[in-house]
C-alpha cells in the first residue's frame, strides 16, 4: 500500500544539516542549524539544567503519567515566565506539551475547532515549519507582508494594511520576538499600531515566542505578548522552552490560552486537553519537571538567568562584529541591519547562487533564503574577517 503515497524531499534545513555533516573540510562552518552554539561551536547542556537533572534523578519516585495537560506548577511557572508575575491568571490557561511545534499544534486544533472558517494569517516570510504544522491542523492560511530584504526593516506600513482588510474573527500569527527567519522585530510603537488595527478589525492574536531571552533580555522580549494581553480580549501563545533552556530534544514546550473571562478560559482548556488526549495522550515528563525545577528554585533560577543572559549578549556582540568585517569588507552599509536585529537568525540579502557559491567553494552553509544562525559564526576575529571576504567576494 505505501506505493499509494508520494515521494517526500527532506525539509531543506534538514537537507543542509545531512550535506554538512557529509562535507569533509575541515574549515567548514555551519550557519544553517537552528540551535545555540557556544564559542567552541558546541550546544551544551545549561548549567542550572544539569543541577536540576541530578536532582531529579535523586528524588523522583515514580514515572506515572503526568495527565494530558502536564504539571501544574510547570503551567503557572509558564504563565509568569511569558506574561508577568501580574497577568490576570483568572483569563489564563497553559497546558505543558512537547515543545513550541506541539504547542502551535494543539493550538491550531484548538482554534479550527472554536472557529473553522477562520484564516491564520503569517508573516511572509516565516519559520517554514508553521505552514506544514498549521496546515496538518485544518487551518486556512494566507500571509501579510513584513519584510523588505535590502533594507533588513519590518515594512510596517504593508503589514498594518493587510491586516486591516483581514476579517473580523480571523487569527494572525506573530512571532512574540526575535523573528525567525529575519531578526527584524517591529518597534514598541510599531507593536501598539498592529494591536488597533487588531483591535479594530477583531482579529485574535496566535504568539509563538520560541526565543525568548534572547533578543533584549527575558522580561524585555515579552513586552510584546504581555501588550498584548492588556490590549486584546483574546489570545492564544505557544511558548517553547527549547532555545532558552536548551531543551531541545527533550520536547518542552506550553500552549498557553487568554480567554475573554475564566469561564470560557476554561471551556478552551478542557477542549485542549480533549485534542491532547487524542493526540499523544500526555506529554513527556523529564524537561518539563527539570524547567519546573529551574524556574521554582531561587539560585537555580539566578544561574539560568545569568547563562541565558551570557548567551544573548555572546550573540549580540557577534551581531556586532560581523556587522563591521562586513562593512570593512563590502566598503558600504548595506549589511549593518545585522547589528540592531535580535535573537539567532538574520537573513543576508545573498542570491541562491550566491549561497551555492558559499557552500562549494568556502564550505559556508547558509539556508537557502539567506538565513544565518548567528551563533554559528566564527568567534575568532580573522575567521569571521575571512567569512565576510568571502561574501563580499560573491557579492
Ligand atoms: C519560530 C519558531 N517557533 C517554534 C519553534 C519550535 O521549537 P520546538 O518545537 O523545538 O520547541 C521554532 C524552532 O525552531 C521556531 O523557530
Amino acid at each position: 500500500m505505501f506505493e499509494t503515497l508520494p515521494a517526500k524531499q527532506p525539509d531543506a534545513i534538514l537537507k543542509l544539516m545531512m550535506a554538512f555533516r557529509e562535507d569533509p573540510r575541515a574549515d567548514k562552518l555551519d550557519l544553517g542549524v537552528g540551535v545555540y552554539k557556544d564559542e567552541n561551536g558546541a550546544t551544551p547542556v545549561m548549567k542550572a539544567v544539569k543541577s536540576a537533572e541530578g536532582k531529579l534523578l535523586q528524588d523522583q519516585d515514580t514515572k506515572a503519567y503526568v495527565g494530558p495537560l502536564g504539571s501544574p506548577a510547570f503551567n503557572q511557572q509558564m504563565i509568569t515566565t511569558v506574561l508577568g508575575a501580574d497577568a490576570d491568571t483568572t483569563r489564563l490557561r497553559c497546558a505543558q506539551v512537547p515543545g513550541g511545534s506541539g504547542a502551535l499544534r494543539v493550538l491550531t486544533d484548538l482554534l479550527v475547532s472554536a472557529r473553522p472558517a477562520a484564516t491564520i494569517w503569517l508573516s511572509d516570510p516565516t519559520w517554514p515549519n508553521h505552514i506544514p504544522i498549521l496546515t496538518a491542523g485544518g487551518a486556512k492560511l494566507s500571509s501579510y507582508p513584513y519584510f523588505d530584504a535590502s533594507s533588513g526593516k519590518v515594512t510596517v506600513d504593508a503589514m498594518l494594511e493587510t491586516l486591516s482588510k483581514a476579517a473580523k474573527g480571523d487569527i494572525v500569527l506573530l512571532h512574540g520576538c526575535c523573528h525567525n527567519p529575519t531578526g527584524a522585530d517591529l518597534t514598541h510603537e510599531q507593536w501598539t499600531a498592529v494591536f488597533d488595527v487588531m483591535k479594530s478589525q477583531g482579529l485574535m492574536p496566535f504568539v509563538d515566542i520560541a526565543y525568548q531571552g534572547f533578543g533584549d533580555g527575558l522580561e524585555q522580549d515579552a513586552w510584546a505578548v504581555r501588550a498584548m494581553a492588556d490590549a486584546l480580549p483574546e489570545m492564544v501563545v505557544a511558548a517553547s522552552c527549547s532555545k532558552n533552556f536548551g531543551l531541545y530534544r527533550e520536547r518542552v514546550g506550553a500552549a498557553i490560552v487568554l480567554g475573554r473571562n475564566a469561564a470560557e478560559a476554561d471551556r478552551a482548556l478542557a477542549n485542549l486537553s480533549t485534542i491532547i488526549r487524542s493526540n499523544y495522550s500526555m506529554p513527556p515528563d523529564h524537561g518539563a519537571n527539570v524547567a519546573e525545577r529551574v524556574l521554582t528554585d531561587d539560585a537555580l533560577s539566578a544561574d539560568w538567568r545569568d547563562e541565558l543572559e551570557a548567551m544573548r549578549v555572546r550573540m549580540q556582540s557577534l551581531r556586532a562584529k560581523f556587522a563591521d568585517a562586513l562593512r570593512k569588507r563590502t566598503n558600504s552599509d548595506r549589511f549593518d541591519f545585522i547589528a540592531g536585529q535580535k535573537g539567532m537568525f538574520s537573513r543576508l540579502p545573498l542570491t541562491p547562487e550566491q549561497i551555492e557559491s558559499l557552500r562549494t567553494e568556502n564550505g559556508v552553509y547558509i539556508v537557502g533564503d539567506g538565513r544565518i544562525n548567528v551563533a554559528g559564526l566564527p568567534n575568532d576575529s580573522a575567521e569571521l574577517d575571512q567569512l565576510a571576504e568571502n561574501i563580499a567576494a560573491v557579492l
